[in-house]
């Protein structure tokens, strides 16, 4: 549990924190049920229990941020500030950096797009998933294809901003398709010694890793609740304030201005000048409370859980053959809970339906929202990916290694008829937990697999 010691016998034998829907059962589509396993952390992680009772507890308090003179607005103003003060803590911000409180990792970086300066470049490699890419793509940009070793990629970045300067390299923290971890802080070396500010993509990082943007010398990060154990639709972008200070109003509405007359607008200066309309309170206090959880278990605990999971899984891959897991470098010697791996020669869709349907077990499939990065590791047409975090344990992993060893044995009895490229069980009965829920629907089709 969350803050206890935890010896070398208990590594991740058992959750580090407690999460909503710890041991939730799912219905199987041969009948019967199991408790659901949960290996798509890197999509979006479970609530922590605490971030749910805090905001439950907030809510009855809930009311409007920066616009009220009641009480319950002055509350919810304070909380919803000081939510900001201890994501700067969270950080590592240095105290001139600025917060400013998005939707999502894509949010932030489509904010800080719009914020580069005009005619400033925008260097990122070829790795990236969509939300550290796209937002490139719609200024001047510049992709670095990477090489077989990390040392090899960073020479070719160095000689990228030797050719011609660029404002900012932007880098992911991990990888989301294989978790390789990149070296930030060497990036930051080489880029700032050639002029180049450094935006840290931390979607992947930020829930398994300590982010010191001060030690770190990063300019700015950006990061996702959803995926920090706070589901409440609140993301990150922190950094230097001067970029921030000087863009356009990323969204145009009260809140983010100084004064308003019918001809013309005076804006007001970060982070407000970005949080256009009712800010996101109880997504912000979410995030504050996992933020709370996260820090004490980095620098040991959740290094020490994922290692083992993640070993166990890879071995477990390797001695099933027949599967390949995916990676980036040849050289790269980090990596967070996050593995991809396909089963050649089976389609990923049809392998991700099986464990679902047949073992109640939760994985991604498809593309994961970066294409290229699929396309170089010949990879296009998608495949697996098994991705953990503060609720996972050994027994998860040995369940996902069972029922791969299980389809590889030919053992499902099941079949599955395939629409655009969505498996589907024929003759699903599973029960629904909601009227709502159409488990055949074809809005269950992509563009979720993307
Ligand atoms: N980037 C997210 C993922 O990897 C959506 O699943």
């Amino acid at each position: 549990m969350a803050g206890a010691a935890t010896t070398s016998s208990q590594v991740a034998s058992g959750p580090l924190a407690d999460l909503v829907g710890a041991g939730i059962a799912v219905p199987l589509v041969q009948g019967g049920e199991l408790a659901y396993v949960n290996l798509d952390y890197a999509a979006s992680a479970p609530s922590l229990t605490r971030v749910a009772e805090r905001v439950a507890a907030v809510l009855p308090w809930y009311s409007s941020v920066h616009r009220g003179s009641g009480y319950l607005s002055l509350v919810s103003t304070s909380l919803y500030e000081s939510a900001r003060a201890t994501i700067h803590r969270f950080v590592g911000a240095r105290p001139d950096d600025v917060v400013v409180f998005t939707r999502n990792t894509t949010d932030s970086l489509n904010l800080l797009a719009r914020s580069v300066p005009d005619g400033g470049e925008v260097v990122f490699l070829d790795i990236e998933h969509h939300a550290d890419l796209l937002p490139w793509q719609r200024r001047q940009h510049r992709c670095v294809r990477v090489a077989a070793t990390l040392g090899e990629t960073l020479e070719r970045l160095a000689d990228a901003l030797d050719d011609r300067p660029a404002a900012l390299v932007a880098v992911t923290g991990a990888s989301n398709v294989t978790g390789e971890v990149v070296p930030v802080r060497e990036i930051v070396e080489l880029a700032h010694a050639r002029g180049a500010r450094v935006a840290l993509d931390a979607a992947q990082l930020a829930p398994h890793r300590r982010i010191d943007l001060a030690r770190l010398g990063a300019d700015y990060v950006a990061f996702s609740g959803h995926k920090c154990y706070a589901p409440y639709g609140t993301g990150v972008l922190a950094g230097r304030r001067d970029w921030l200070d000087e863009a356009p109003a990323y969204l145009a509405g009260g809140g983010a201005v100084e004064r308003v007359t019918v001809e013309e607008t005076i804006w007001t200066s970060a982070p407000q000048r970005h949080e256009g309309g009712t800010p996101n309170l109880l997504g912000a206090v979410a995030l504050a409370e996992a933020s709370l959880v996260l820090a004490p278990l980095f620098g040991g605990e959740i290094e020490a859980h994922e290692r083992a999971l993640r070993e166990r899984l890879v071995a477990g891959l390797e001695d099933l053959g027949g599967v390949r897991e995916l990676r980036i470098w040849g050289d790269s010697s980090d990596a967070i809970g996050v593995v991809a791996f396909d089963v050649v020669g089976h389609d990923a869709g049809l392998v991700a339906a099986y464990l679902a349907c047949e073992h109640g077990i939760g994985v991604r499939d498809g593309r994961f929202c970066a294409h290229p990065l699929l396309e170089r590791l010949n990879a296009g047409k998608g495949a697996l990916r098994a991705s953990f975090g503060l609720g996972s344990s050994l027994h998860d992993v040995d369940r996902l290694l069972g029922a791969l060893a299980e389809y590889r044995r030919g053992r499902s009895r099941q079949t599955y008829t395939a629409r655009d490229g969505v498996f589907t069980p024929d003759g699903d009965r599973r029960p629904v937990p909601f009227p709502q829920v159409d488990l055949g629907s074809p809005t269950l089709a992509p563009p979720c697999k993307g």
